[in-house]
């Protein structure tokens, strides 16, 4: 019997997500051993979908999931019909503007391009700071932009900081912080309330020996 449809992202929050679910007893292995498959049964009333990050919310609006595992980042961006049930405060991240080292930082007066995957938050970021900035959407690899002038400066996601530093960028300012989130459809949430509680219930108590604060 199939109880639940799980969106998983694609990508880093994948292994860390995984191994969450593999600590409340949900079985994975399917996954772990997925080579190109995207849908995957684990035979004890689970199927879980591999998804791209930014699809996510998509499929579990329109139900084709009944709940999925997303960064905060994404949800913040894209403002989807969805609940959302709790942050599980793993993938920790943060999006920040960043540019090359300057003096004064950030150089406010000559900010005129940022380039980014995240329109709509860095729109509001510089809403809020009454600057007005041309935004240019890029699909990944943003750190390019300034190298190439495409772009003063950029936000983006920064995990370890790596990458910013391999591409000489610093960071200018604190956009927010992000983690991941359990998200659900809104009808699977009244029709499947019970297995998505249950669900949420075995999160909390795997995740309260860690953190006491998780939902
Ligand atoms: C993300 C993000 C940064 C990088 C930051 O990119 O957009 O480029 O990770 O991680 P770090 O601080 O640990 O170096 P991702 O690898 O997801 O690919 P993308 O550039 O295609 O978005």
């Amino acid at each position: 019997m199939q109880n639940l449809t799980i969106a998983l992202p694609k990508g880093r929050l994948l292994t860390p997500v995984v191994s969450l679910l593999e600590q409340i007893g949900l079985n994975c292995s399917c996954v772990l051993e997925a080579s190109r498959e995207l849908i995957l049964d684990n035979n004890e009333g689970y199927r879980f979908l591999l998804v791209k990050p930014i699809d996510l919310p998509t499929y579990v609006e329109r139900r084709v999931a009944d709940i999925g595992i997303i960064g905060k980042d994404v949800l913040l961006e894209q403002e989807k019909e969805l609940y959302e049930l709790a942050d599980l405060k793993i993938g920790h991240c943060r999006m920040v503007l960043a540019g090359p080292a300057v003096k004064e930082s950030p150089p406010w007066v000559n900010l005129k391009c940022v380039a980014t995957s995240y329109p709509v938050i860095t729109d509001k970021f510089f809403r809020c700071r009454g600057k007005q900035v041309e935004v240019i959407k890029l699909h990944g690899s943003v750190e390019l932009a300034p190298h190439f002038l495409l772009a003063d400066a950029i936000v983006d996601l920064v995990e370890t900081g790596a990458t910013l530093k391999a591409n000489n960028l610093v960071e200018w300012e604190l956009v927010t912080n992000s983690t991941a989130r359990l998200v659900a459809n809104r009808s699977s949430y009244h029709f499947k309330g019970n297995e998505i509680s249950r669900l949420l219930s075995s999160l909390k108590e795997v995740r309260h020996g860690k953190d006491k604060n998780i939902f």
